[in-house]
C-alpha cells in the first residue's frame, strides 16, 4: 500500500476484534510515531504502549467515544480496543511545538496501523489526571491523546459533505464521514470569494 492509499483511505475505527496485535506491530508503529517531523527536531514525544489485558478495562474508563453518536458510539463488550498507545510529552525535552510535534507523530501513527490492517481512533477526550494516577506516570511527563487500537470490526466510509459534517451510521451500521469538498478548501494562488 503506498503513502496516498493509506491516507486515503483510513478511517477512525471504533469497533474492534478482540485479537490481540503482535507486541512487534505495536513497536513498528512507535517507530514510525519516532520517525514523525518535529520543531527543531526537539523529539519531546514519548509513548506509552499498553496491552496487558489487566490494564485495559482502566484505560477504556477513562475515555469518551464518537460524541455525535452518543452511547451508540462507545464500543460494547467485545468490541472495546485491545491496545492503546498513551502519547506522552517528556516535559523535560524543551520544545515550542509540542502539539504539532505530537499531532504529526500520531498521524504516522494511525498511517502506519492502517497499513498493517490495525484499525485506530485517535481519543481527545482523555481523563487525563485519572489515567496519569491508574498507569502511575511521573510529575514529567504529560499525557496529550491516546490512540486506541485494533483489528476492525465495523466499515467506515468518507463522503462528501452534504450540508453538515456530523459523522453518522446508517442501518446497516457503517459508519459515514463527512469530508468537505476539495473545491471548497482549495485556493489557488488567491483566497476565493474575496
Ligand atoms: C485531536 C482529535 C481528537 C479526537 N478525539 C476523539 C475522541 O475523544 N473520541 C472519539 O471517538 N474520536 C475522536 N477523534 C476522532 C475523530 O472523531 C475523527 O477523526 C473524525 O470523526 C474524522 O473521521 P476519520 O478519522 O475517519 O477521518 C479525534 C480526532 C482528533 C484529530
Amino acid at each position: 500500500m503506498d503513502a496516498i492509499e493509506a491516507i486515503k483511505k483510513r478511517r477512525t475505527i471504533r469497533r474492534f476484534l478482540q485479537d490481540p496485535i503482535p507486541f512487534n506491530d505495536l513497536k513498528d508503529l512507535i517507530d514510525a510515531a519516532r520517525l514523525a517531523p518535529s520543531g527543531g527536531n526537539l523529539q519531546p514525544c514519548e509513548f506509552m504502549v499498553i496491552d496487558d489485558a489487566n490494564l485495559l478495562e482502566g484505560v477504556f474508563s477513562t475515555l469518551a467515544w464518537a460524541a455525535y453518536l452518543g452511547q451508540e458510539g462507545k464500543p460494547k463488550e467485545g468490541e472495546k480496543p485491545v491496545a492503546y498507545i498513551v502519547v506522552l510529552i517528556n516535559k523535560e525535552k524543551q520544545t515550542s511545538t509540542p502539539y504539532a510535534d505530537v499531532s504529526a507523530a500520531i498521524e504516522n501513527i494511525l498511517l502506519s496501523a492502517f497499513a498493517k490492517g490495525i484499525g485506530t481512533c485517535w481519543i481527545g477526550s482523555v481523563q487525563k489526571e485519572k489515567l496519569t494516577q491508574f498507569l502511575n506516570i511521573p510529575e514529567n511527563y504529560s499525557i496529550q491523546y491516546v490512540v486506541a487500537l485494533g483489528y476492525p470490526a465495523e466499515k467506515a466510509v468518507v463522503e462528501e459533505e452534504h450540508g453538515s459534517l456530523k459523522y453518522w451510521r446508517d442501518e446497516k451500521g457503517v459508519h459515514h464521514v463527512p469530508k468537505r469538498r476539495i473545491d471548497d478548501i482549495l485556493h489557488h494562488n488567491k483566497i476565493r470569494n474575496f
